[in-house]
């Protein structure tokens, strides 16, 4: 009998195979392949162009690949409609953008309220208010994001992705416009929420001072190809 791959959890959170993707132009990604353990933290860097924010779209199914397949928690996002791929997003993914994309007519409060209600989870007051406290952003939970320094802001969105209880969390150049001290402590902040929420953590970015931070590194290639680190 054909064992049944859906009644036991996957082992891996994410396994991508093949994957390739071509924007209008040519410039794109793959075809590569790798995975992600439930809870693993890994960092993906590659020069700029080289296809790690189209990698990181087509992993939270917002881009369709031309070829390979995404399993994300056992569900094949690669292969699904629109619909179920927003679904599955929701679910189980958070993104935090490099541009952050705080909504900002609202405040930050009301960011992270507006994150829960989108991804389909009931309200939880008190899990806002632990998760702005442990950021420290208590004080500025009722600013308007433009009130925010850069760093305030950054705290913000992550706080807005982890509001969501994501099981992968995704990160794009989440450091390239920080100084030294500044990315670091960016770094730290999102490896060790991503721990305490017990969610995984793919960050993708240029930015190699990030190095020694992550137990784990992949570096994507001008070819559009992947390879374990060796150095990590
Ligand atoms: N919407 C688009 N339309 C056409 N080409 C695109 C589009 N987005 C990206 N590209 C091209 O695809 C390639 C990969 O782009 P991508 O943004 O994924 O790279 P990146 O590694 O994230 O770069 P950076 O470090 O500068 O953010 C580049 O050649 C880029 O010019
Ligand atoms: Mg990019």
């Amino acid at each position: 009998m054909a064992p049944c791959r859906y009644l036991i959890a996957p082992v891996m959170l994410l396994e991508v195979e093949n994957l390739s993707f071509r924007h209008p132009g040519g410039g794109g990604v793959g075809p590569l392949g790798f995975t992600l353990a439930p809870a693993e933290a890994c960092l993906l860097l590659g020069p700029s162009g080289s296809g790690k924010s189209t990698l990181l779209q087509l992993v939270a199914g917002l881009l369709t690949p031309e070829t390979g397949t995404i399993l994300l928690d056992g569900e094949p996002m690669h292969a699904l409609g629109p619909a179920a791929r927003d679904d599955l997003r929701r679910r189980t993914t958070a993104i935090v953008f490099q541009s952050l994309r705080l909504v900002s007519a609202i405040s930050v409060h009301a960011n992270l309220a507006l994150a829960r209600r989108l991804a389909g989870l009931p309200p939880d007051p008190g899990r806002i208010a632990r998760l702005l406290e442990r950021l420290g952003l208590a004080p500025l939970a009722g600013r308007l994001p433009r009130a925010l320094s850069q760093g305030e802001a950054q705290r913000a969105a992550l706080a807005r992705a982890l509001v969501t209880e994501p099981r992968l969390l995704l990160a794009d150049e989440p450091t390239s416009a920080l100084d030294d001290a500044q990315a670091t402590a960016a770094a730290t902040l999102l490896l060790d929420a991503a721990r305490e929420a017990g969610a995984a953590l793919l960050v993708v970015t240029h930015d190699a001072r990030l190095k020694p931070l992550f137990g784990r590194a992949l570096v994507l290639g001008a070819d559009g190809r992947l390879a374990e680190d060796a150095a990590t």
